[in-house]
């Protein structure tokens, strides 16, 4: 049994909630910025979990815990680190689920490098209100082979969850930011998955990708040609009006991860000497439109 704090509980942190609730085994905390008044994921094997774990909206009165999972977006991480001094009293892991490959560079100014477990997230899901999240398919966790990645598996041991320790965990984040720097397009035309499939549009996406392709590369991460046509197919495979979370995000007029899904491309792309065109263009055109908007 641990006792395990989650801040952030939107799709990915109320998933997380449910997987923890339906193994009864820890001690959970739902650390939120609003009040809660219960939280009901529906489950993708059918039926749904009421979560009952205990809410807690005030920094100040955070319990000591002995796991902390992060799942705010990128963009919330100042917030979130409000409540690690009394989570982390007695030196708690913090385990990042979030997008990106700065994890651990997020969080290094609140937590010590040894005790951040960055964790690559993929799951189908969408929160539908704030205390109602809708997941769609399996999540699977990645965490890097390590004894904090271990102890982190384990403690999904008997839910119905992917969580693997990977050897490779660099390799991993890069191929995730490659998908996910190709949603920009999507994000920027304000038109769902569908819009891959003009032929034009395709080709701009693998042009994104290719770059992050070199980047990651340059960064030490083993990444093949064929993952810019990989990830094109797979967002033309999906039904055609699918949205991508910056997506929602930018039609709910909230901020944007681009900085951690198209921003790091091009700024590890200028250390390197790598031209990253692309993400630069995508990058500035969303901010100026994103700007003009507020
Ligand atoms: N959704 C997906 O399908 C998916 C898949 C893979 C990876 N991811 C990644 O997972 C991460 C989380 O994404 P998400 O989709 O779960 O985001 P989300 O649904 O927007 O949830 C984020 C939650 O963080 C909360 N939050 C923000 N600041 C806080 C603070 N200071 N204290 C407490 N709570 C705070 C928000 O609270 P409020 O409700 O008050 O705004 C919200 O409930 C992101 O990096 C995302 O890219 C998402």
């Amino acid at each position: 049994m641990a006792r395990v704090a989650i801040i952030g509980v939107g799709a990915i942190g109320g998933v997380i909630a449910s997987l923890l609730e339906q193994i009864g085994r820890h001690e959970v905390f739902l650390c939120v910025r609003r009040p809660l008044a219960g939280l009901t994921v529906e489950k993708p094997e059918g039926g749904t979990v009421s979560v009952r774990a205990a809410v807690v909206t005030d920094p100040a009165a955070a319990p000591t815990v002995d796991w902390i999972m992060v799942a705010t977006k990128a963009y919330d991480v100042p917030g979130a680190a409000k409540w690690l001094g009394m989570l982390r009293a007695q030196g708690a892991p913090v385990a990042v689920l979030q997008n990106g490959v700065e994890h651990r560079e997020r969080f290094a100014p609140y937590v010590p490098m040894e005790s951040i477990l960055p964790v690559v997230v993929d799951c189908p899901v969408e929160r539908q209100a704030p205390n109602r999240v809708r997941q769609r398919g399996v999540m699977h966790l990645k965490a890097p082979e390590s004894a904090l990645g271990r102890a982190f598996v384990e403690l999904f041991a008997g839910t119905p969850t992917d969580a693997v320790e990977v050897p490779d965990f660099l390799s991993a984040a890069w191929t995730k930011l490659c998908n996910n720097a190709a949603g920009v397009l999507p994000t920027l035309l304000l038109q769902p998955a569908g819009v891959f499939r003009d032929e034009a549009i395709g080709d701009v996406a693998r042009q994104i990708v290719r770059e992050c392709i070199a980047v990651g590369r340059a960064e030490g991460a083993r990444l093949g040609d064929e993952l810019a046509e990989t990830v094109l197919q797979a967002y033309r495979a999906a039904p055609s009006d699918s949205l991508n979370s910056m997506h929602a995000d930018r039609l709910a007029g909230r901020p944007l991860e681009l900085d951690a899904r198209n921003g790091v491309i091009v700024r590890l792309g200028q250390k390197h000497g790598i031209p990253t065109p692309s993400n630069r263009m995508a990058v500035a055109l969303l901010t100026a439109m994103v700007q003009k908007m507020s």
